[in-house]
């Protein structure tokens, strides 16, 4: 009978990597079994894969690259088309057809907070966490339409215990227990700078890491999120992803604009001002749309002008998308057809020693799979521009940094919460602070309502 230990180095040696078992004598028995779980649960392809660069960063013409079919603010017709779109979103999310993709595996190392980035307070009166923010807005939802709005939150082995106890414990912020399924992502392993070995953590414990946002498509088919859409009628995914709680959830207008294309893939972007800005393009190439990441895009392509003055390449994609249910089941199908990106990050390791080393420069690289990659291969996809002050604030760096710090989302919030009071006639002094919980207004329209004109506002406020 061969012991576990030869199990694993029969498994390990045909790719070198039997060093991840140099510690094996010295771990107990219950630490032997959870290193050989990770080993087994390991997808020992990746490494070949990694190391081919198979399928990323493929260099595209970008000479050939034009936008794809878009819906501008700017365009004559927008407003008789929003009137329609948002008619046509209404009745999908009344009809119960519309459910919520939230992302939030993600180890949020620059903001450098030592909890799931959900939990991070950002109210700038109330210091309601992101949760609460994205959560609050599905309630509202469900609210005005009368119909759930199921939740299918993605975390990671990083995130998950403690954000399923915290949204126990603040009962998910008023949605039903039965909308809302949590999920986990995989993991990927991370591989030494010149990738030749992988990296061990502790004497039992692989260096792995989330597997990016892309690791939801196989995480939400293998926790059978994909049947429990199919099972409740949901035909539309709106994504979005934790950081961002200007994030216009559930959009009737995207909504509606998604089901006019017919569109298997929408995605929501900003007008792109300067080139230098970091976010990934959307862009389309011989009929085939895909979204570029800042890094690969070649300074001149990114500058390149267009008739108007404009850049040629505006699209800015803020990571809020909208999918076909159908398409995320086909593309399922093979979850690991996406592929893996590389990058070099610190990551602490265990050396031959066994001493933990704490890198002060980047020393191995951690995989990671991006949704974006799917875009290619949805037959029908359109891009739907949004002003970023009402949809995109990104909570991305710690204090001190220049841009997308809480303090920046926080004025963000309040510009927006003071606009929406302006308009319905009120008056905010100078120097206080404002904020509107979605559950009192989703937006201004309905904050109008509740809000009498010519009310003076004096001091800090919380509408809630
Ligand atoms: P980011 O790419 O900003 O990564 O994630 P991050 O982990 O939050 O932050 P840094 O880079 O370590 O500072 C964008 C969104 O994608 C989710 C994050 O939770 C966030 O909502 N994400 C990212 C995942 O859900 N899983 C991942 O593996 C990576």
């Amino acid at each position: 009978m061969t012991s576990d230990y030869d199990e694993l180095i029969s498994l390990l040696k045909p790719h070198g990597q039997q060093h991840l078992l140099r510690f094996w004598d010295k771990l107990n028995p219950v630490q032997q079994q959870e290193l050989g779980e990770e080993i087994r649960r390991l997808d020992i392809g990746v490494l070949t894969a990694a190391r081919s660069g198979a399928g990323q960063d493929a260099t595209h013409d970008l000479s050939r690259a034009v936008i794809p079919p878009a819906i501008r603010l700017q365009q004559p017709d927008r407003e008789t088309w929003a009137q329609s779109a948002q008619h046509l979103g209404a009745e999908a999310l009344s009809a119960g057809k519309v459910g919520c993709l939230l992302v939030a595996g993600g180890q949020g190392s620059r903001l450098g907070f030592d909890h799931p980035k959900g939990m991070f307070s950002i109210g700038p009166v109330s210091g309601a966490s992101l949760f609460q923010i994205l959560l609050e807005k599905i309630v509202a939802t469900r609210d005005r339409y009368g119909a759930a709005v199921p939740l299918f939150l993605m975390t990671s082995p990083a995130t998950d215990d403690e954000t399923v106890a915290y949204l126990s414990e603040q009962r998910n912020f008023g949605l039903a227990e039965d909308d809302v399924h949590i999920f986990c992502q995989g993991t990927l392993p991370a591989i030494d700078a010149q990738m030749h070995k992988l990296l061990l953590a502790e004497p039992g414990h692989l260096a792995l890491s989330p597997d990016g946002h892309g690791g939801m498509l196989e995480a939400l088919k293998r926790s059978g999120g994909l049947d429990a859409l199919r099972r409740r009628g949901v035909e539309h995914l709106f994504y979005f992803q934790v950081d961002n709680p200007l994030a216009q959830v559930c959009d009737p207008e995207t909504i509606g604009a998604h089901l006019m294309a017919q569109s298997e893939y929408t995605l929501q972007v900003v007008n792109k001002r300067d080139p230098g800005e970091r976010v990934g393009v959307v862009v389309s190439i011989d009929g085939q749309m895909r979204v570029v990441e800042y890094s690969d895009l070649p300074a001149e392509a990114a500058a390149e002008r267009a008739p108007d003055g404009g850049l040629k390449l505006w699209a800015g994609s803020i990571a809020v998308h909208m999918f076909a249910v159908d398409f995320l089941q086909r593309m399922a199908a093979d979850p690991q057809s996406l592929p893996l990106h590389r990058a070099l990050k610190k990551v602490p390791y265990l050396d031959e020693q066994g001493r933990t080393v704490q890198p002060q420069q980047p020393n191995a690289i951690k995989l990671e799979r991006f949704i974006f990659d799917l875009l290619p291969h949805a037959a029908r996809g359109l891009v739907v521009e949004v002003d970023p002050a009402a949809a995109f604030a990104p909570v991305k760096n710690a204090p001190g940094e220049k841009i997308e710090t809480p303090e920046y989302v926080q004025d963000y919030l309040m510009a927006q919460a003071r606009r929406w009071l302006a308009a319905a006639g009120a008056e905010v002094a100078e120097g206080v602070r404002v904020e509107i919980s979605p559950r009192f207004a989703l937006d201004a329209a309905e904050l109008a309502t509740k809000i009498n004109s010519g009310t003076k506002i004096t001091r800090d406020t919380y509408f809630t």
